[in-house]
């Protein structure tokens, strides 16, 4: 696999030049896709051999190793059949009976299985407002695992996550940090100190909304070592296609998001000023809670922003029905912009306003996307 001889590679061309075959003739540019669930093999398993599909697929180590490198970590990173299938490993780590710190408004779909593992585990859950530094730290003492987003989806609360993680890894926490929103070109929570990072690479990574895929990454080889193992026995593996469509999509991740932010960041400022939108909540907007600290920490706001729009959910609905660009839709991180109404789904935390439309801001350009949104807006601005 290609790697840099000399100097370490910049982000923006790891994403396009790491997992690539080595340089030597007649290897292609691209890795393959291996389609096989079954290898040649003599020796016991577990001695180096692939053995079987569900133990290792070579399409995925082109893969787990960029990303890896995106995140700065020296071992490879785990890909899992979603997102979800890496939240719930990276949560099996959690003993039965222990105490997880998560906050308020993660992910939905992570506080419902925490919520599920409450009852199956024994768990105590400990729900913490993460931009309140003082009251997470403190939610810290006797727990076993800090559960980290930041943004937030979808209020985009931001974490100051260098403090966060130093306070875990003194109290014998163990963090992990989703890192779904800011992507490894706009956060490295390794580096600040998390154990375990987790990604949905549905969004960002695989960038066209066409693939579904997780990953986990973590530098502490007996934690790999465990999870490795359960990704093994619980079978929560990518489809070879899977794996090489994100990987494909990660070549492009950074010119995607790059555009992606510029248009968010554009309409974060109009909509601000749009008489139907009380409220736009983007870290980005130097009026936001959330500002000083997303930009002493991150190499960027991101491309998610949420608008409150005035009249409550019933005024919210209709103009997602008018949109005629924009795709009225979950998800996030796509080339194409969606928007979603966030309050619909019944696991979301009864505090995200009614109101509240997340954008996931695409790379269409500027001029169509604020045409759009303020002719569903339905009021001049
Ligand atoms: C922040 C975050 N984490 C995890 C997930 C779950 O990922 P997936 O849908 O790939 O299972 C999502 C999905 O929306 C997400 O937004």
């Amino acid at each position: 696999m290609t790697r840099p001889a000399s100097a370490p590679w910049a982000p923006d061309t790891v994403v396009v030049a790491a997992g690539r075959p080595p340089h030597a003739v007649d290897q292609p540019v691209n890795p393959p896709i291996v389609l096989s669930s079954t290898f040649h093999s003599l020796g016991a398993p577990g001695a180096g051999e692939k053995v079987y599909g569900r133990f290792t697929n070579p399409t995925w180590d082109p893969l787990e190793e960029t990303i890896a490198t995106l995140e700065g970590c020296e071992l490879p990173a785990l890909a899992y059949a979603s997102g979800m299938a890496a939240v719930a490993a990276a949560l099996s780590l959690l003993p039965a009976g222990g105490t997880i710190v998560i906050p308020a408004h993660a992910y939905n779909g992570s506080l419902s299985l925490v919520t599920e593992l409450q009852g199956t585990l024994g768990l105590e859950v400990r729900h913490v407002d993460l931009a309140d530094t003082e009251a997470a730290v403190a939610a810290f003492a006797g727990a076993d695992m800090a559960w980290l987003e930041s943004p937030t989806n979808p209020m985009l609360e931001v974490a100051d996550l260098p403090v966060l993680l130093a306070a875990a890894r003194a109290a014998g926490v163990l963090s992990v940090v989703d890192n779904t929103f800011s992507t490894p070109l706009r956060q490295r929570p390794l580096a600040q100190g998390a154990d375990v990072v987790v990604h949905s690479a549905t969004k960002y990574m695989g960038g066209h909304s066409d693939v579904v895929l997780g990953a986990v990454v973590t530098g502490n080889p007996g934690l790999r070592n465990r999870l490795h193992t359960m990704r093994t026995l619980h079978g929560a593996i990518p489809g070879p296609f899977e794996a090489w469509l994100t990987l494909r999509g990660i070549r492009t991740m950074a010119l995607r998001l790059d555009r992606a932010e510029a248009n968010a960041m554009e309409l974060a400022v109009r909509l601000s000023s749009h008489p139907a939108v009380s409220r736009v909540r983007y870290p980005g907007l130097p009026t936001d809670p959330g500002h000083e600290r997303a930009a002493a920490q991150l190499d960027g706001f991101g491309a998610i922003l949420c608008i409150e729009v005035e009249g409550g959910a019933a005024a919210a609905d209709a103009m997602l029905a008018r949109l005629e660009l924009w795709t009225p839709a979950t998800s996030l991180g796509g080339v194409e912009s969606l928007a979603e109404r966030r309050r619909r789904h019944q696991g979301e935390p009864g505090t995200v306003p009614e109101n509240l439309v997340r954008l996931s801001v695409g790379i269409e350009n500027i001029e169509d996307l604020h045409a759009d949104l303020v002719a569903a807006l339905g009021v001049g601005g």
